[in-house]
């Protein structure tokens, strides 16, 4: 039996709609979820924030929500029927939409990974493909030899970087730990040449920028269900999307690929560019060297290090 859980944001496909999510109490990881359209979406919310009860017909007659006063069906046409108590459904309801300080925006088309398209992305079986797929070529699987030779690349041969390793490069950020396992954080790939084009004078005009592959990451702090403040969200928003950054750029050199870290950008450029409201917190731009160079020097350890 499922039970309702939450009321999510729609990211990725479902641009300002909302997820209704119900959940099987005996397995987390089995949901049935409902998508609502913007205007769903609204119509249930003028319905349940006056207490009113009635019928809803759901945007392209895809099926209806009918409110009682003690249930809430929502029946999808050739699909599944889903119940909740009105009152619970009220209260996560109208919590959600007063939680949102500005609807995310993510404008985007769907990623299909190359050689995987068969693979449900259900409980990690996509990622666990990805990561752990043979590959033609030998890989640097020594952490610390990875870690040890990274070293910042500007200068990128115009060779393409092929799709098996963007697949292990966007899978990598999957992996990243992030607050509470709620993802924070959202990577745009960046394919239009035209948006690269639009990426550099947003990031103070670095021409490398314009790679074979860049990737943005952005907080989305609204995904960090956790009961605490919005600067507190935000600072664990920004981590996440630090931190996923941090892995795709470690497998980029696993992979023999050179990466450079953006930071120098200008925030509302970028998101003008890809078309998002989430601000971005980094660009990696990835691409195969023109030279390999030895990594830089650090600071002393012991100057680095403070044991207290
Ligand atoms: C937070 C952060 C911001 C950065 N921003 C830029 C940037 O805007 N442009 C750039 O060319 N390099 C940028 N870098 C790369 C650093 O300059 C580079 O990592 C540093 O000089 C050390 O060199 P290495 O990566 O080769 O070890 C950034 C790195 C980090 C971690």
């Amino acid at each position: 039996m499922y039970e309702f859980s939450k009321v999510d944001y729609p990211y990725i496909k479902k641009e300002n709609g909302c997820r209704l999510v119900w959940a099987d109490p005996q397995d987390n990881d089995k949901e049935k979820v409902i998508y609502l359209t913007e205007d769903d979406l609204s119509n249930l919310h003028s319905m349940l924030s006056q207490k009113a009860m009635g019928r809803i017909t759901l945007e392209d007659n895809a099926g209806s929500i009918i409110v009682n006063e003690e249930n809430t069906d929502f029946n999808i046409k050739g699909g599944q029927s889903l119940s909740v108590k009105t009152k619970l459904l009220a209260e996560k309801f109208l919590k959600f939409i007063e939680e949102q300080e500005g609807k995310v925006i993510i404008k985007c088309k769907e990623y299909n990974p190359t050689q995987h398209q068969q693979i449900e992305d259900v409980k990690n079986k996509l990622l666990s493909a990805i990561l752990i797929a043979e590959t033609k070529e030998s890989l640097d699987t020594d952490l610390f030899h990875v870690i040890a030779t990274r070293r910042s690349t500007r200068k990128f041969a115009t060779k393409p970087i092929e799709d098996w390793k963007i697949d292990k490069i966007l899978a990598a950020a999957d992996t990243a730990p992030t607050a509470g396992n709620f993802q924070g954080f959202e990577v745009f790939y960046i394919k239009d040449p035209k948006i690269k084009e639009k990426l550099v004078p947003a990031a103070n005009n670095q021409p490398y920028v314009n790679a074979p592959l860049v990737l943005a990451f952005c907080k989305n702090p609204s995904r960090v269900k956790l009961n605490f403040p919005p600067e507190v969200l935000k600072k664990f928003a920004i981590q996440d999307a630090t931190l996923a950054c941090a892995y795709s750029q470690l497998a980029a050199s696993a992979l023999g690929l050179g990466s450079i870290w953006i930071g120098m950008i200008d925030e509302e450029k970028v998101m003008e560019a890809i078309g998002t409201n989430l601000r971005p917190s980094s660009i990696l731009c990835i691409g195969y060297p023109v030279q390999k160079r030895n990594p830089k020097p650090r600071r002393s350890l012991k100057d680095l290090i403070h044991v207290v």
